[in-house]
């Protein structure tokens, strides 16, 4: 292993629920396979907003910039609901994903081998799978204006979001999306190459998406296989014959929903990590997808293998250091393998156990 030749800062951010207790063990992880580290840890959602008054300060965020790759727990909780819309734990993520422009979420789901029959589905159906979701992160009805609630004269009140892209934000994620499928070549069936979801057939933002995507297509990608797919169709399709996708590509809201999706198929939400990646030289911010499970939280049973593997994968996309990756990636697969189990996998493993035994793997 060839360290990198300046000291690397993982910035830590646990948020609330289960954050703590899964980014416990990412920790013990990360300082076994790169005692080298520069690590530290910061606030972020509800427990941010207690001590601070705002669920990402601007502090935090600063700090976030200048690290080379951040990882995340989870943020939220029953106890901040009637906290007002911009000061909620989920505020403070999305402050964070603006502020450092990753826009282009990678979610892969895959299967571990030990893992197949723990799916929701038939164990042929998803033994070998191996997809990335691409989900566009910082746009989108996340953040179009205008939204609110307002009263209408008659009395009745009315919700409204808006769902909106640029054709440079439909493009600048679709290009990580081509570079990823590119080499991931093989992989997948019948859809082997990007497979662009909308919903064009009702949705002037999806019209524009399948026209931008088609045409960066065209001018630079011509070798890698494209399909699009109404975003209800692949919902379906993702539990019909999962194995012949290989990379689906999604804007913010359909990226989040299909990607909850997929993690079932890999067993449980507990396995699923993300990565969120903008322009080289921004720091990656790395999260599990599972959310902060207050139900669970504080009880040392939440399945600490979704925060490992986006550890995982902060090694080998922004820390570049492949070799760490490899040994964790491999650590997560022999403890799997051994019949490790946390709850959500059937099993009575604790938090902590799983951790341990990941660690005498390594
Ligand atoms: C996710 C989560 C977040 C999202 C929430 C917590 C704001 O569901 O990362 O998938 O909707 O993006
Ligand atoms: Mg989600």
């Amino acid at each position: 292993m060839t360290p990198p030749d300046h000291s690397q800062t993982l910035l830590l951010l646990p948020g609330d629920g289960i954050g703590p207790e899964v980014i416990q063990q990412a920790r013990r992880i990360a300082e076994a396979v790169a005692p080298d580290l520069n690590i530290e840890e910061g606030l972020i959602g509800g427990v941010s907003f207690d001590h601070h008054g705002d669920p990402l300060t601007t502090q935090t965020l600063e700090r976030a910039k200048s690290a080379d790759a951040i990882l995340m727990g989870a943020v939220g909780g029953p106890q901040w609901d009637r906290t007002p819309r911009d000061k909620r734990p989920e505020a403070g993520l999305l402050a964070l994903r603006k502020g450092l422009d990753v826009y282009a979420n990678l979610r892969p789901a895959f299967c571990f081998p030990a893992l197949a029959s723990s799916s929701a589905l038939k164990s042929e159906l998803v033994e070998g799978l191996d997809i990335v979701i691409v989900r566009e992160l910082t746009s989108g009805v996340y953040f179009g204006q205008p939204r609110g609630i307002e009263r209408l004269p008659d009395g009745r009140r009315r919700g409204f979001d808006t769902q909106s892209y640029t054709s440079d934000e439909i493009r600048r994620v679709a290009r990580v999306a081509f570079e990823l499928a590119r080499g991931r070549r093989g992989k997948g069936g019948k859809f082997g190459g990007v497979l662009s979801c909308e919903k064009a057939n009702v949705m002037e933002s999806g019209v524009l998406w399948r026209e931008e995507v088609t045409s960066l297509h065209s001018e630079s990608f011509g070798d890698v296989q494209l399909d699009h797919m109404y975003a209800d169709a692949c919902a379906m399709h993702l539990v019909k014959a999962p194995k012949d996708i290989n990379v689906i590509l999604a804007d913010n809201l359909f990226g989040d929903i299909l990607s909850d999706e997929a993690s079932m198929l890999t067993g449980s939400i507990g396995m699923l990590p993300s990565a969120a990646l903008g322009d080289p030289g921004v720091p990656g911010l790395y999260e599990p997808v599972h959310g902060s499970a207050p139900d669970i939280a504080g009880q040392g049973i939440a399945n600490p293998c979704a925060a490992i593997l986006s550890l995982e994968m902060a090694m080998r996309w922004s820390l570049k250091r492949p070799d760490a990756a490899e040994r964790i990636w491999q650590a997560v697969d022999r403890a799997l393998e051994d019949g490790y189990r946390t709850r959500d996998l059937g099993g009575l493993h604790s938090t902590h156990d799983m951790g341990t035994a990941i660690l005498d793997r390594l």
